[in-house]
Formats: C-alpha cells, sequence, structure tokens
C-alpha cells in the first residue's frame, strides 16, 4: 500500500497507539466530544485508567454517552474542570497526556483553550509522566488566541532541559500559517 505522509492528529494517534499499554493510566486534557477519551480508554484496556478534562458540561456529557455506547465507562474518570487542575486530580504517574488544543468542534467557538491555563496544565501533565511517558498536543494556529498559544507553548518546551526531556515538533511547512501543528514530549 502507498505510503502517505499524515497530518498533525494521526501523527498523535501513531504515537499514543506506542507509548500507550494495556494497564496504564492516561489523560485526556481536552475531552471534546470523547473522540481521544474514547481511543485511550481502548488503549489503556480494562484493567487501565483515563482521566479527562473539560469545563464545558456538555462536552463531558458527550463524552460520557460515547463511552458508554462503547462499553468502557468504567475506564475514565471524567471531570468537568480545567485541565489546570489535573495535579489535584491525578495522583499516579501517567505514560501520557493528551491535549487538543482550541474549541469544541460543533459547540460555542468563545469557549477556546487559553495559554494561561494551558501553561499550568502542560507543566503539571510534565511532572505527572512516568520515564518513556508521552506528552502530545495538537495545537491550531489558524485564528488569534490560537496562533498566541502555540508561540508561547512553543517557547516553553523548546526550553525544557533535554537531559529530561526529548521534544518533537511536526507540521507541514508548506501548508500555510493555520495549519495543524503536533508537539510530542517525551520524558527521558
Ligand atoms: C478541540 S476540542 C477537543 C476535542 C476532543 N479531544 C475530541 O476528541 O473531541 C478542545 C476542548 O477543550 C476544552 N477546554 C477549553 N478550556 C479548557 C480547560 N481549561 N480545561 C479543559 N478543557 C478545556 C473546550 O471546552 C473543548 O471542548
Amino acid at each position: 500500500m502507498a505510503y502517505v505522509l499524515k497530518s498533525a492528529r494521526y501523527l498523535a494517534a501513531d504515537i499514543l497507539r506506542q507509548a500507550v499499554a494495556p494497564g496504564d493510566a492516561v489523560v485526556d486534557a481536552t475531552m471534546g466530544n470523547g473522540y481521544d477519551t474514547l481511543f485511550l480508554c481502548e488503549l489503556v484496556g480494562e484493567a487501565g485508567r483515563v482521566y479527562a478534562f473539560d469545563v464545558q458540561p456538555q462536552a463531558v456529557e458527550n463524552t460520557r454517552q460515547r463511552l458508554a455506547e462503547a462499553g468502557v465507562l468504567g475506564r475514565a474518570a471524567l471531570f468537568c474542570l480545567g485541565h489546570e487542575q489535573m495535579a489535584e486530580q491525578v495522583k499516579e504517574p501517567v505514560s501520557a497526556v493528551v491535549f487538543n488544543l482550541g474549541w469544541l468542534p460543533g459547540g460555542d467557538h468563545s469557549v477556546t483553550t487559553h495559554w494561561e491555563t494551558t501553561r499550568r496544565a502542560v507543566d503539571s501533565a510534565l511532572k505527572l509522566l512516568k520515564p518513556l511517558g508521552v506528552l502530545v498536543i495538537c495545537a491550531y494556529p489558524g485564528h488569534a488566541e490560537g496562533d498566541r498559544e502555540r508561540q508561547a507553548l512553543m517557547e516553553m518546551l523548546a526550553n525544557l532541559p533535554p537531559q529530561a526531556y526529548n521534544v518533537l515538533w511536526h507540521k507541514f511547512l508548506n501548508a500555510g500559517p493555520g495549519a495543524p501543528e503536533c508537539f510530542a514530549v517525551q520524558r527521558q
């Protein structure tokens, strides 16, 4: 079959498939409509745990329904809380943390992620990762707040000590300034 270079979301999923094993604990920092939460529930299996966060009750409800229909709701702890409160809720090391920044597709575009809270959550996520655990972030610089958030995120991640973390940055260089980008950080 022909090999096709894939975009940010696909790369994020590929990394998670490699990094997450049955029985692991993981975090979905932006549950939205629950697609990533469901994917993580499948990866961790029956013995695993997925902690998921969103500030919108509708996102939590959409995710709850999606997981229930798939029969995996028991693997997840869903919090209607900002991901900046991750450290208070997650008390065990995790093999992956996922952020899909921006707004809820089909929802209110004014409820988007913001750098001030994203920064605190990314900081907590880095501390929660177990050795070889990964932090995967999809960023969307195609709108003003998304661009600001991506810029600040890049500065933060570029300054992580290489003895402690490896940082990867993926984007299609010729896809225009608003194209999605994927950041992957692995704890050494
Ligand atoms: C692009 S969507 C996520 C899509 C989701 N991963 C999925 O699979 O459907 C971004 C989500 O981040 C949420 N969000 C915004 N600020 C947040 C915060 N401080 N903490 C957690 N979630 C937040 C929004 O409500 C929105 O649902």
